[in-house]
């Protein structure tokens, strides 16, 4: 199939080079020059597992252009522009509609590609793609019906291509038969599962065949609401119960385990911490909060999840008050930026809400990170942190080290060693991760979330 992606960011481009490597023509479009010029280099403009890789394996199939390089003889276009939060919560959708213009006024032809909603879009936005598109066309003389499908994607930054590969389901949207036919024959390769492994993504044992659910594209838009801030509750739940956990006496730990267990509940994202971060968990919950508001209808338990996110921060700030007593003057180091390992994205991560609260409280912030730091570096969030090349120099003078990001080398530092380098040895592990007997055996004061 021949396929056009808009849009090359996280998800454009491992969607463009996923389909590229199970078979199909690829193009992908950016209105950003410099990230085509990047990509046409092989140059991968995120930090993604794998897709650097697959790219250079995929260059005979995937091709990278400005909107000078449309072509409107495909089967499909998938749109994965951006989708921002407004400050009233809603999605933004200034890019989808730019998008949904510019193929309006591009799609002349009498037999139209099937376009394909695969950014993450309010309720309704196929309906309002189609009449974007249908009414930029009017001028053509073509009647071809425009057909807008709702296919929205479940990845996981730093696991993107995994989750392409191997997804649980294929969500399709959509009421024509014809649009549904060409997703699934796009699609075809990963639901039978006959491509080859890639090298990076070995087929996990025990995969099975994922789903290809075919709803309306309203349903289809809502289940993308849905999933995520399920997710996000998930997780706020069982860190609603650290908290308690922390004031009777239990191990949030050995809770989670006895819950997730139970397989109508499930073990993961039942690790409490310091909370949720990310360009879409925040995002989303926000805009299924909007939606239910244009309808008089609270959401209640998604507001919920995000005050219990939101505390989950607040609470680290409390955690180094109980420990240092005066924050004023201290030196606090930032073990991980990241809102997640395995990836250098602070979208709306905990780092930067825990960093700019402990510099309003006259403290001074260090902080580094194996990936994201350059963003500091660079100053794209402000120049108030400072970046420190290696945990050596983090742990230099500080008064206290705080775990935000899991990232697997922060398991392994010498925390002996670094102790001998702090004014005072005290360490939040904001994600349960570190051996609390070996940091109080060398000396720490160790405070866990929902541990005694
Ligand atoms: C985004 C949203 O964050 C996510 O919620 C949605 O599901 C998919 O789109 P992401 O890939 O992270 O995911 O977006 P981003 O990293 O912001 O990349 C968007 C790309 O689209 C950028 O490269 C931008 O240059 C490009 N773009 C944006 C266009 O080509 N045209 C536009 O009009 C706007
Ligand atoms: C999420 C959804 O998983 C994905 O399906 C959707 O397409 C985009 O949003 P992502 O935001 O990349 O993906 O990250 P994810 O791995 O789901 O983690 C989200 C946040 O929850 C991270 O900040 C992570 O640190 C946190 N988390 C996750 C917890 O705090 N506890 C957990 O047990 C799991």
């Amino acid at each position: 199939m021949r396929v056009t992606v808009i849009g090359c960011g996280y998800v454009g481009l491992t969607t463009s080079v996923t389909l590229a490597y199970i078979g199909h023509q690829v193009h992908c479009i950016d209105q950003d020059e410099n990230r085509i010029r990047a990509l046409q280099k092989g140059i991968v403009p995120v930090h993604e597992k794998g897709v650097s890789e697959l790219l250079g394996e995929v260059k005979d199939h995937l091709t990278f252009g400005d909107w000078d390089s449309f072509d409107q003889s495909v089967d499909a276009l998938i749109i994965a522009v951006g989708t921002p939060g407004k400050k009233n919560g809603d999605a933004d959708l200034i890019y989808v509609e730019s998008v949904a213009q510019e193929l309006g006024s591009r799609l002349t032809g009498d037999k139209l590609p099937v376009i394909v909603n695969k950014s993450t879009v309010p309720i309704g936005s196929a309906r309002r793609v189609e009449s974007v598109v249908r009414y930029c066309r009017k001028n053509t003389g073509s009647n071809a019906p425009v057909m807008v499908v709702s296919c929205p994607e479940f990845l996981r930054e730093g696991a993107a291509l995994h989750d392409s590969f191997y997804p649980d389901r294929i969500v399709v949207g959509s009421q024509h038969d014809y649009a549904v036919n060409i997703l699934r024959q796009v699609y075809a390769p990963i639901l039978e599962q006959t491509f080859n492994e890639p090298g990076f993504f070995p087929r996990p044992d025990g995969y099975t065949l994922p789903a290809f659910i075919t709803t309306t594209p309203t349903s289809a838009e809502l289940i993308k609401y849905a999933a995520n801030t399920f997710l996000a509750i998930k997780i706020s739940y069982i860190n609603e119960i650290a908290g308690l956990a922390e004031r009777v006496g239990a191990d949030i730990r050995e809770v989670a385990r006895g819950i997730g267990l139970d397989k109508r509940i499930g073990l993961p994202y039942l690790n409490a911490g310091v909370g949720w971060g990310g360009s879409c968990f925040g995002k989303d919950i926000s805009a299924l909060i909007h939606i239910g508001d244009q309808y008089d209808f609270e959401m209640l338990l998604s507001s919920a999840a995000i005050n219990v996110n939101r505390r989950q921060r607040d609470e680290i700030i409390k955690k180094l008050q109980s420990a240092l007593k005066v924050i004023r003057g201290s030196t606090i180091g930032l073990l991980g930026l990241s809102f997640k390992p395995g990836t250098d994205d602070l979208r709306d991560a905990p780092s930067l809400t825990i960093a700019n609260r402990l510099i309003e409280l006259g403290a001074h912030v260090k902080a580094y990170d194996p990936v994201a730091a350059y963003r500091i570096q660079n100053n794209e969030y402000g120049s108030n942190i400072e970046c420190a090349s290696d945990p050596e120099m983090l742990a230099s003078g500080a008064d206290a080290l705080v775990l935000v990001t899991e990232w697997s080398e922060f398991m392994q530092l010498p925390y002996e060693q670094l102790g001998k380098l702090m004014r005072q040895k005290v360490i939040i592990d904001g994600r349960n991760v570190l051996d609390s007997g070996a940091l109080k055996d060398a000396g720490f004061v160790y405070l866990g979330v929902g541990i005694c």
